[in-house]
């Protein structure tokens, strides 16, 4: 697998520069050996119990996953002075990703999402002469797989650990009219965490008739640490000329729009909340940015890894950059977050406290010819990989 050429060499197209160590953060570096250990993260109500996979790398970075939903409840990486903190979204506990506040709100922390990641139009498509009606859970549209989509379903594991990996596969089996979706579609996602800093998210399913699939992973980040505040000040560079602008119920139009001279253009890294309050149309539906762009790629190299974006946290030097097989990105900036839900530091999570970086085919596909099918077929496939890589820089308050 191409992962390192293939981010190495697409990051010195987009400008990126080599990243020192700090002394401090060289000297965390150093110490400890891999390991994934497995806890209990609780009970369903039909007595099923939950796990939560705590995994470790050589240099201390370490990631909590929980066979529910296959969250992702912590991820603690070092800033550039060798500080530690959690800076994903999320609870520690099962109950507050179970309860009614949690439910109503709906934000997705840190989840795989599937069978369709992001929007299907007024959930409904048309496939092989025969329409499907799924779950309309946001307006008139369905949304990351309905009503129980894959964030709420428990996934089996199977842990693994060699000299520098350590991971956990994750399979969920669902069953053929599961949310409305034809086919049983069996879906097997692998995290695994590298010696060289970074999480590699593996997607594969394969189904018994054709069905849209779209799987994605829908971590919020705040690299200042999460339950800091704001995550405006956070620099962020989009691999992308183009996004999908959307109607006011967040349905792209199928158009392609160039990002030139638009609060969309993220080509040269520059603070998310620079434009984000402009006189937009697209800002104003999305109250904030909640949309899709198109990853500039060589055609000659679909399905590599391209460098999608770049973040970088001004105050810790936290620098995140994530790269994937996927032709899109959702640049979600947690517009919807609206200080009801109290994280893990006690403290709410406001609007804008997190954003996420969803890898993805396109929204509403399925009723989209001109973008890339979602169509998975009997006998194919379904392979994806999205690596974010974790690093610092000195930090530039
Ligand atoms: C969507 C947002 C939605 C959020 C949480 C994002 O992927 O694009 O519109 O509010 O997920 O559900």
């Amino acid at each position: 697998m191409s992962r390192f050429s293939g981010i190495s060499r697409l990051a010195m197209g987009v400008g990126m520069t080599c990243l020192a160590l700090s002394a401090a953060q060289a000297n965390t570096m150093q110490t400890q050996s891999p390991s994934v250990e497995k806890e209990s993260f609780g009970q369903l109500p039909d007595g099923r119990k939950v796990e939560a996979y705590h995994l470790r790398n050589g240099h201390g970075i370490d990631m909590k996953v929980t066979t529910y939903g296959g969250i992702i409840t912590s991820l603690r990486t070092p800033d550039a002075e060798g500080e530690w903190a959690d800076v994903v979204l999320g609870f520690d506990n099962l109950a507050d990703y179970r309860s009614e506040a949690y439910r109503q709100s709906n934000p997705y922390f840190g989840a795989l999402i599937g069978r369709y990641g992001n929007r299907i139009a007024e959930g409904r498509f048309t496939l092989d002469g025969t329409t499907h009606e799924l779950a309309t859970n946001d307006g008139a549209n369905h949304l990351h797989g309905g009503e129980r989509g894959f964030d709420k379903r428990l996934w089996t594991a199977a842990p693994f650990e060699n000299d520098s990996e350590v991971g956990v596969e994750l399979t969920y089996v669902s069953e053929d009219g599961e949310e409305g979706y034809p086919g049983r579609l069996e879906t097997h996602v692998t995290y695994t965490l590298t010696a060289d800093d970074e999480v590699i998210i593996d997607y594969h399913a394969t189904t018994d008739k054709a069905t849209p699939v779209n799987l994605t992973q829908h971590s919020y980040f705040n690299l200042e640490g999460e339950g800091s505040g704001s995550i405006v000040d956070h620099r962020l560079m989009l691999n992308a000329d183009a996004f999908t602008p959307v109607d006011d119920t967040l349905i792209p139009t199928g158009e392609l729009r160039d990002v030139a001279d638009t609060p969309f253009d993220f080509r040269e890294a520059t603070p998310i909340g620079a434009r984000i309050g402009a006189d937009n149309t697209q800002l104003a539906y999305g109250q904030g940015y909640d949309h899709n762009f198109v990853l500039m790629r060589d055609a000659t190299a679909e399905d590599e890894l391209v460098l999608a974006a770049r973040v970088e946290a001004p105050d810790s030097g936290r620098v995140l950059e994530i790269a994937t097989s996927e032709p899109g990105v959702q640049f979600y900036s947690g517009n919807f977050l609206d200080g009801t839900l109290i994280g893990k530091q006690g403290k709410a999570y406001e609007k804008r406290s997190g954003f996420a970086l969803e890898t993805q085919h396109f929204p509403d596909s399925p009723n989209q010819a001109a973008f890339p099918s979602t169509i998975l077929e009997p006998g194919e496939t379904y392979q994806s990989r999205t690596v974010w890589r974790f690093s610092t820089q000195t930090p530039t308050p």
